[in-house]
């Protein structure tokens, strides 16, 4: 079937990858279908080139009613707590998915996991993802789970430490990781849901190049005019600091049991290849998104 007649259907429209994987199958001369919380949200240039469904992810009947007739899928598990827990918050959104792959007989569902799902346990909430991974590999004829590496979005989630001049981190800082741009992350989403495909499929998306935390602050140093160092911080404090910001115990140890479960010993299952590589460089991102976030120069999409 030609992709101008498939339906596709984009979770998460409006999330850093999300976002990308809309613009980028409306570019290819595809209507995708948009499953969002708050239609008033979408990019308000893409009015009238998508189909628009109103419902909530955790709300199973509302997704299987918006993937009806659909051949292919994004899958986004969003942040969700199920009694404070986010990797039964995941789990749950991971159930949706795979009802509704499995009553609508969904041909292709690419699903947004994390490296560290092949874990399967203890690497914090990405055992969720690593749960979502299995329930869509017992109902999917054709699933790919796209382990994403370390986004840089994640940097903009301590504004006020990078102003300070300090990049902290429970990570070693002397630990290579995979940092990604997620908008390069929804390229290969995009892709896979414009092309035929069938079977279980891993596909990690590493970004260009692994960059240690010490790394990462001199690159940031340069891109947004300021000086940068990393700094080690402990489990404990980034603990108190949750704690402080009113989540409770199984969120924070979601949230510190990610570097916690994978910062020792832990081997990647996917080792970076061509296939894995992608091409925006963290100096860049920085540049266009980062730097101006920290001036408080008003959000775009990106
Ligand atoms: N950060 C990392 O380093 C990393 C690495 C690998 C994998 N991941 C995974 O990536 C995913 C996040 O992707 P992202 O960064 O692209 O997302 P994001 O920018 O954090 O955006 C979250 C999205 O979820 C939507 N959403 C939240 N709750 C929802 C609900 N109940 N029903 C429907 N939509 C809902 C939001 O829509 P609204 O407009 O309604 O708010 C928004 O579009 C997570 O599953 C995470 O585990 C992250």
């Amino acid at each position: 079937m030609a992709f101008e007649q498939r339906k596709i259907v984009v979770t998460t429209p409006t999330g850093h990858v999300g976002s990308r994987v809309v613009r980028l199958l409306v570019q290819a001369g595809a209507r995708p279908t948009v499953l969002m919380r708050d239609p008033a949200r979408l990019d308000a240039a893409l009015r009238g080139l998508v189909d628009v469904v109103q419902g909530d992810q955790g709300d199973a009947d509302a997704v299987v009613a918006a993937t009806l007739g659909a051949d292919s899928l994004f899958w986004v598990d969003p942040p969700a707590l199920v009694d404070g827990d986010p990797v039964a918050g995941y789990a749950l959104m991971g159930a949706n998915a795979a009802r509704a792959v499995k009553e609508n007989g969904i041909a292709r569902t690419v699903f947004l996991s994390s490296v560290g799902a092949e874990k399967r346990v203890g690497a914090g909430e990405i055992d969720g993802l690593a749960r979502t991974e299995r329930m869509l590999d017992e109902v999917a004829a054709g699933v790919v789970h796209l382990r994403g590496g370390y986004f840089f979005t994640n940097l903009l989630m301590d504004l006020d430490g990078l102003r300070a001049g300090v990049l902290a981190t429970t990570w070693p800082l002397d630990l290579p990781l995979a940092w990604v741009d997620p908008r390069d992350i929804g390229d290969v989403a995009a892709a896979r849901l414009l092309s035929d495909w069938s079977g279980r499929q891993v596909q990690a998306v590493h970004g260009p190049a692994d960059l240690t935390f010490a790394q990462v602050a001199e690159i940031l140093s340069v891109a947004i005019g300021r000086p940068v160092r990393a700094e080690r911080i402990s489990d404990d404090t980034v603990r108190d600091g949750l704690r402080a910001a009113g989540l409770g115990e199984a969120h924070i140890e979601g949230i510190v049991g990610m570097a916690a479960g994978l910062r020792e010993g832990f081997v990647a299952e996917d080792a970076r290849t061509v296939l894995t590589t992608t091409p925006t460089p963290l100096a860049a991102w920085a540049h266009a998104w980062l730097r101006p976030a920290l001036d408080g120069v008003g959000s775009q999409t990106m």
